[in-house]
Parts: C-alpha cells; structure tokens; sequence
C-alpha cells in the first residue's frame, strides 16, 4: 500500500466519523514565539485545544508537515527523521477515550490490514504527585477490542503502563517542565511488532519502548484534558481533547512489513536517485544515503515555506541540514553540484498533497545549489590551509580560524586531523568559539524572557541548583561553557550555555551526579560585595552581554573551610544551605543555536 493511498484512508476515514479535513500548517509557526518550527499537529491548534471555537467544528483531521531539529543528530538509523508527515486528528472537546481508541484500531486492523496480535499498547501509569490516575478506562477499553479480536490482552503482556517520561505529552514533556497555561495530558501509544530478533545491546529482554528496532511507535493518542496552573499544581481543562498523532512514514513501514522508513515508497526515491549519480549502493553506505535523503528533504520543505539558508535561527538548520548532507554527498560519492538533483524525485514523491513544493520548485534548486557551493568553495580553501596547518598537531587557535576565516567546520577538521594522525586542541577550539558567539547568543536571549519568574522558595531553590549546574557542567565538560542565558520558574530550570557536541548521557549522569553531591556537601551560598575588577579577578563567572556596574555582588558555594565550588555575578536570590534543595534531575538537553545547548533541569 502507497503512503498516499494510506494518507487518503486516513482522511476519509476520519472524514466518516465527522471530521472537517483541515490543511497543513506551515512549517513555521505563525504567532508563536516559544518554537522555530511545527514539531506536531496540535502546535498550531493550540487555541482551539483551550477552548476558542474553531471554524470548522470540533472534529478536525489532516496530515501536517512536522520537523523536529532535535534529532538532527539522531537521523542514519531506520527510523529517524528530522522532517516527517503526521496524521493528526482532534476531539476539541468533542469525543474522548472511547471513541479515539475504537477508531484508530479499527483504522489499523480493518482499513490497513494490520493483525492485531502485532500491536502492543502503552499507558500512563499515574501521577501521584499531581494526583492524576492511571488511565484505567484506556486500559479496559484496549483489553475490549482485543478481546474482539479473539486476543487476551493482558497487562504487562500486551498493554504496559508507563509514567511521566514516556506516557505523559505535553508540548514542554513531563509535567515537572510545562509552564503555567499549559495543556497537557495522559496518552496511549501504539507499537507494531516487526517481530525481528531482540539486540540484546539494547538490555536484557524487549519491550515496546525498547530501542532495538524490533517494536516501532505508529500512532499517539493524548487525552489532554489537564492545564497546569501557576501554582504548579494540575487542574481539569474546560474541555476534554483528543489529540492524535502518527508519523505517516512509520505507519507505512508498519503495513509493509519493512522497519526501514527510508525504504518507504516517499524516501526511497531520493536514495534511489542518489544510487543512480553515484553508481553506489544503498546497502553499501545506508547511514550516509539516509542522512543526504532526510537533510535534502528537510531542507527543500523548509525553503517552500519560505525559510532559506543564513547564519541564524531557522536560517542556520537549513543551511546545517545542507552542509551535512554535503558531507555525507562525498561519502556515497555523489558527483560534485548534484544534490539539488534529488528535488524532482523528492516533489514526485510529495506533489499530490503538498502542491506547493511544485511552485517553488525553482527556489529549491537555487538555494540548494548555491548552498552546496558556497560551502565546497570554503571547504576547498579551508583545505589547503588545513594541509598547510597538519605538518604537525592543530591548536585549537589553529582550528578556530579555519572556523573563522574558512568557514570550517569542527567535525570536518576532526575528520581530516584523524584521516592525518595528527589530534586538534578541542578545549581551546571551543573556548575561542564560544567567545565569539554572539549572533547565537543574541537568537538564544530573543526566544524567551530571562532571569527569575518570581522570588518564590521553589523559584529561590531551583535558582541556587542553577549556580550549581553551571559550575558542574564547567567541571565535566571544560571551562569553554559559559551561561548563555537562563530562565527560572517555580518548576524548572532552563539554562542555555555555549558547547559545541551534543552532550552524551554519560556527561548529562556525570554533572547531574556532581550537583546532587554538591547539595549533599552541605555548602553555603555566601554574598559578598566588591569592586568589579576584584570579581573579573576571582574568575567569578558573569553572563555574557550584561553590563555591571562598578561595585557587583557575587555568590559563592563553598563549605565551611572555604573552598569555593562555584562563584558567579548575581544579585540572588539563595538560599542558605545547598542541602535545602532536595534532589535535582537533569529532565532534557537539546541543541537550541549553534553552539549553544539548552538543559531543563528539576528539583525532585
Ligand atoms: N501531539 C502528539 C505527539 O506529537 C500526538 O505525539
């Protein structure tokens, strides 16, 4: 089955249940400031999920464009996608449990065909702390329509419930990370069974949340029906939604049997033609061919919707997503100046229901081209100083200019420093680019408002954590890493700091381990007032881009003989006593900039 005739199914299907088929939104949200681009087909509903009424009713389906920049890094495995078609339907305040549940199976095993014993269902568990309940009904109600079927569908054999972190959905994720206003709710996952063989790489024994590849989420639905209030507290929405989301691709990989996305009758074609350029194979180079058919395709619906490559914002994951595809280009040996080749293939293959890409077509291929050239003509000048640079080992002084002055960028230079066998000074790299970080700087502190929400003792805490966390992740990851900005409510911590590489879990355990042993050491959170050129000579830290005055106040975190864990320019509040803090728990680490990072952090 074609991903088109399953796209249409999905429409008519809803369509039958009274649902007004709406279009796609753009890729860039419209009156939205907390995002840079549509990750789901809620975000641009949101109004309508609080209560304002929506034109064409309260049953509403389509199938929006999705990109999410968080897993950029994450695509070259056989389901990861930075750019993706969701199928969404919505109950605005209209259905709920019952009907969704019934419908998206029955459109699972009777409109696509897909046996039932191949589905695995997840739960939310409950939330104590909140005071929300397991989702009994779901429950009762999948063991139901198993039952139907002629299957006994048992907890922990069939249907499993899960807490916050993978059956709760909220634009922000956990509970503990939305802020006030925001809608969330429990949700109940599908899974489809490829039943290939358990990687026991992935842990001892399979499950569906289990990263293996053998189980593949096809469809989600939330019941949002919860807004968390100002006090941090959990109250009932006016109304009950439905929110509903599956990725096209993988429900198609679902119906044919193959746990490959790119091998999707959508993707494959870009592979296909990039094989044909190449004269190489898919089988031979796959992460490489995935990574040049997600990036171009992702690119191509950015320029449509009218965002094109530059050194910011938006702009810049266009022009990363090219840079690398560039790179990955080389690898499967794609002839020079061809990539913007693979645009026919890509608007064939998605012209029926996004017909815009047909009347920027000649956009596309313009900015992919001239993409691709600017960045080989930097790469060819940056390489003739790298060969003149590599006679011997590369200061990171060294690898910043071909930064700066040839555009070179880090990973290429580490990839050509070890093909050499000669190592590059990274710390020094990075501390020399963070400095001059301020185009990302400025992007970062425009997205949200910094500083503290209020003077709270829960605000007060998670601000002390802060100072914390900054000089842990200092510690761990190098002195390169300056706060880049930061904002502070009842709930959480968002902390933005320059860093280059994503950082790996290992990292994340390490400086949330460091934190909680800096709040067991019991230390102090001392102020003390000094002339400013005192403070720049202490080395206490201080937020780039503000101006402080001649006399600063700055906080230490010492123990009680005097050796300081952490020192920055702050007005406070503190508290007294790290040990007043509780636990503190790393929630999420993303890449908002280049080169800055972005950690929502909670105290427990
Ligand atoms: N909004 C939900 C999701 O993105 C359906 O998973």
């Amino acid at each position: 089955m074609s991903s088109n005739e399953i796209r249409e199914k999905y429409l008519s299907f809803f369509k039958k249940k009274g649902h007004s088929i709406i279009p796609s939104a753009s890729l860039v949200p419209e009156n939205d400031p907390t995002t840079l681009f549509v990750g789901s087909g809620m975000q641009p509903l949101i109004a309508y999920l609080l209560g304002q009424k929506h034109p064409m009713g309260s049953r509403l389906v389509n199938a929006q464009k999705s990109f999410r920049a968080d897993d950029i890094e994450e695509v070259g495995d056989n389901r990861h996608t930075t750019f993706f078609v969701m199928l969404g339907n919505w109950s605005l305040g209209d259905y709920f449990k019952e009907e969704q549940l019934c419908w998206f199976f029955s459109f699972l095993t009777e409109e696509l065909g897909l046996k039932p014993e191949r589905l695995y269902i997840t739960v939310f568990s409950g939330d104590a702390k909140n005071g929300i309940p397991k989702d009994e009904e779901s429950i009762a109600i999948w063991k139901r329509l198993f039952a139907e079927k002629g299957i006994e569908a048992k907890e922990g054999e069939r249907i499993f419930a899960y807490g916050n972190e993978k059956n709760w959905w909220s634009r922000a994720g956990v509970p503990s990370n939305m802020p006030a206003g925001e809608p969330g709710g429990p949700d109940s996952e599908v899974f489809y069974d490829f039943g290939t063989v358990h990687d026991a790489r992935y842990g001892e024994s399979c499950h569906p949340n289990c990263d293996c590849g053998r189980f593949l989420e096809i469809g989600n639905s939330v019941f949002m029906e919860y807004q968390k209030q100002a006090d941090g507290s959990f109250a009932k929405l006016k109304q009950r939604n439905v929110d509903f989301g599956g990725g096209l691709e993988r429900i198609t990989a679902a119906v044919n049997g193959n746990p490959d996305v790119f091998q999707g009758d959508l993707l494959y074609p870009l592979i296909a033609k990039a094989e044909e350029l190449s004269g190489k194979q898919y089988q031979d180079m796959v992460p490489s061919f995935r990574v040049v058919a997600d990036h171009v395709r992702g690119a191509a619906f950015m320029i449509a919707d009218g965002v094109v490559p530059s050194n910011t914002e938006r702009g810049y994951i266009v022009r990363r997503l090219l840079r690398r595809a560039v790179r990955h280009a080389d690898v499967v040996g794609l002839p020079e100046g061809n990539l913007a080749l693979l645009t026919d293939p890509l608007i064939a293959s998605y012209e029926g229901a996004y017909p815009d890409l047909i009347f920027r077509r000649e956009e596309i291929v313009r900015h992919i081209k001239e993409e691709e050239e600017k960045f080989r003509s930097t790469l060819q000048k940056g390489l003739r100083e790298f060969v003149k640079l590599s006679a011997g080992n590369i200061s990171g002084k060294e690898a910043f200019d071909l930064y700066q002055t040839y555009g070179f960028p880090l990973d290429v230079t580490l990839e050509l420093a070890k093909e050499r066998g000669v190592s590059v000074d990274i710390k020094v790299f990075e501390k020399e680019f963070a400095k001059h970080q301020e185009i990302s700087r400025t992007a970062a502190a425009g997205r949200f408002k910094g500083g503290l929400a209020d003077t709270s003792y829960e605000t007060t805490k998670l601000h002390t954590a802060n100072h914390l966390l900054l000089a842990s992740l200092r510690q761990v990851l190098g002195e390169h890493v300056h706060q880049r900005g930061s904002n502070i409510t009842a709930e959480r911590i968002r902390l933005d700091f320059s860093h280059l590489q994503k950082v790996t879990p290992e990292e994340l355990q390490r400086v949330e381990d460091l934190v909680n042993l800096k709040i067991q050491e019991a230390l102090n959170m001392v102020k003390r007032e000094m002339p400013k050129e005192e403070a720049e000579k202490l080395g206490a830290e201080m937020e780039f881009g503000i101006k402080y005055g001649d006399r600063v106040s700055i906080y230490f975190a010492e123990n009680e003989k005097g050796d300081v864990f952490s020192k920055e320019f702050c007005g406070g509040p503190h508290v007294q006593n790290t040990t007043e803090l509780g636990k503190f728990k790393i929630a999420k680490e993303e890449a908002i900039s280049s080169g800055v990072r972005r950690i929502r952090a909670v105290l427990e």
